[in-house]
């Protein structure tokens, strides 16, 4: 692995951005790489190209791009630093053309050698596809038959957006393209997931504590559960969603890079190569899942955070009758000598009550019998929670005495807050990813098999729920917890959700 310091500038390079009129271009990488720059984090010699159909001039680009970067930055209420920004915007230049057309690509090769040559950029080119993904196979095609990918003068990477395929057989199709022309170590797939930094904190928690690693196993552990929960409804994506669904959205991709997170064996070394190995050792032990282990549901009309809101299928490009998931709850059995007889409880869905994501620990009960002569009825079992979002922290749940001369417990919490101990630099999230591509550390982003792995994981559930139309939908509120039957999942072994709030609830 071509890993080098991750506090040092990386090297000299080109980062191209296809679609640089795009709204991920705008929003995430331009706000990104400006933070990148402002911790140091940029190359210092550095060409900015973009390349899109939409006709403008590198002046006119830039000046749009400083608009959006002035909006992001007042959401944290930052304003822009106009040096700092003058030198990131004078490195920019934008290449009108097609992503379909040759010339496209014979005129960014000239542009690229030209900007070589002038700014001493070592022949290194990172390339974006901040594109639609019906674009990924052509834009990779043309790159490869334009000999842009030949890494033997500098080094040349591509990072592809989401979604990485639809189903199993096209992931295939989409990698077997990818690898025609490119090099499995040129490919950074993007999941923007593992950009977060209580994501990545999972391996420090994990790996870097004698505390945890003793006790986590099936042991100690009961079982794990998985939330990622939004409240947001479709919005403007209706015609995406519908094509989609809340399971390929975010199941293979997000919430199973959290169940390898949780659950992978302890690599030999912080390498990409041997993370990956010890995901993908991860992934052959997850049992195929069954119709009865998942539950898709879809949201109707109802009230989040006091506002009313439609229900799914009265959402704009929807149909009328839809039957497309935006729910889905399932149970992992992964059975490996770690986790075997611990099941990993997973739930995404939209309009749910609040917006949060968290991994939730839950650890056997500690024996009664000291109790039976006590007021204490039964004994709470221990948690540990990992929040990604809104409000990234740690918190451990355990009993503990209430004051008074009888023997009563309650369940108490031990929390560290993120933001409460760290100055984190501000960030929109893509900048661990940008920075990891230019340096060369592959670790968070996922290897072909990884992907292939995961679709063909849900390929049967896919399926089965393109087979058989669901009976209730629309099955949830907006704004509660999701469906009934996803309580079901778990009540028929014995167990209950944890319920979907925010870390200063209880
Ligand atoms: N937006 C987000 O928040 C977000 C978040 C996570 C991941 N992503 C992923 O990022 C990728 C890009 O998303 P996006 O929302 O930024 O898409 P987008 O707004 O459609 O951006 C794509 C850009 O490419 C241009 N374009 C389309 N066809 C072209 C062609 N044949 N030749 C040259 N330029 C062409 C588009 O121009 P016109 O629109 O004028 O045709 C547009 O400016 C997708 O894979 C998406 O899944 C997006």
């Amino acid at each position: 692995m071509s890993m080098q310091s991750h506090n040092a500038p990386p090297p000299a390079c080109a980062i191209v951005i296809f679609g640089a009129n795009g709204d991920l271009t705008k929003r995430l990488v331009v706000p990104a790489l400006y933070n990148l720059a402002r911790t140091g984090l940029l190359p210092k010699n550095l060409a900015l190209v973009g390349v899109d159909h939409n006709k403008k001039t590198s002046e006119e680009w830039t000046a749009q791009l400083k608009v959006f970067l002035v909006t992001v930055l007042a959401k944290n209420s930052e304003e822009i630093d106009e040096t700092l920004w003058s030198k990131v915007a004078g490195s920019m230049t934008f290449l009108s053309g097609d992503f379909e057309k040759p010339e496209t690509y014979s005129q960014l090769k000239g542009l690229l050698a030209e900007l070589n040559q002038k700014q001493g950029l070592g022949g290194n080119v990172l390339f974006y596809m901040a594109v639609a993904d019906r674009f990924f196979p052509v834009i990779a095609g043309k790159l490869g038959e334009a000999a842009l990918m030949d890494d033997t003068k500098g080094f040349r990477r591509l990072i592809v957006e989401k979604p990485f395929g639809h189903d199993l057989a096209s992931a295939r199709a989409l990698n077997a393209c990818l690898l025609k022309y490119l090099k499995e170590e040129q490919i950074y797939r993007i999941d923007h997931f593992l950009g977060k930094e209580t994501v990545q904190n999972i391996m420090a928690l994990r790996f870097g504590n004698g505390l945890f690693e003793p006790i986590w196993n099936r042991d100690r552990i009961d079982h794990v559960q998985i939330t990622v929960a939004e409240s947001i409804g479709v919005e403007t994506r209706g015609k995406f969603y519908e094509a989609t669904g809340a399971l390929r959205d975010m199941i293979p991709n997000h919430l199973f890079q959290l169940v390898a997170m949780v659950a992978m064996e302890p690599p030999v070394s912080f390498d990409a190569e041997d993370i990956r190995a010890k995901k993908a050792e991860l992934f052959k032990a997850i049992q195929p899942l069954a119709l009865t282990d998942v539950v898709r549901g879809q949201y109707d009309a109802g009230t989040v955070q006091d506002a009313s809101v439609p229900a799914y299928r009265k959402e704009p490009n929807v149909s009328p009758d839809s039957n497309i998931e935006t729910y889905a709850a399932m149970r992992l059995k992964i059975d490996n000598w770690r986790w075997a007889g611990v099941p990993f409880y997973l739930r995404t869905g939209k309009r749910l009550n609040i917006r949060s994501s968290e991994i939730a620990i839950r650890f056997k009960q500690a024996p009664y019998a000291l109790f039976r002569d006590t007021p204490v009825d039964e004994l709470d079992a221990d948690w540990l929670i990992l929040r990604i979002q809104p409000d990234e922290g740690i918190r451990l749940r355990f009993n503990a005495k209430r004051p008074g001369p009888a023997m009563m417990l309650e369940s108490v919490s031990m929390r560290f807050n993120y933001k409460d101990y760290f100055h984190q630099a501000p960030a929109v999230g893509y900048e661990t990813l940008i920075y990891d591509c230019l340096i060369g550390d592959a670790t968070l982003f996922q290897r072909a098999d990884q992907v292939e792995a995961a679709w063909a994981l849900v390929e049967p559930v896919l399926k089965g729920w393109q087979d058989t139309n669901p009976r209730h939908f629309p099955n949830y509120a907006a704004g509660s917890e999701g469906p009934i039957a996803a309580n079901d999942l778990l009540a028929k072994d014995g167990r209950s959700w944890r319920a979907i709030r925010i870390l200063g609830g209880k």
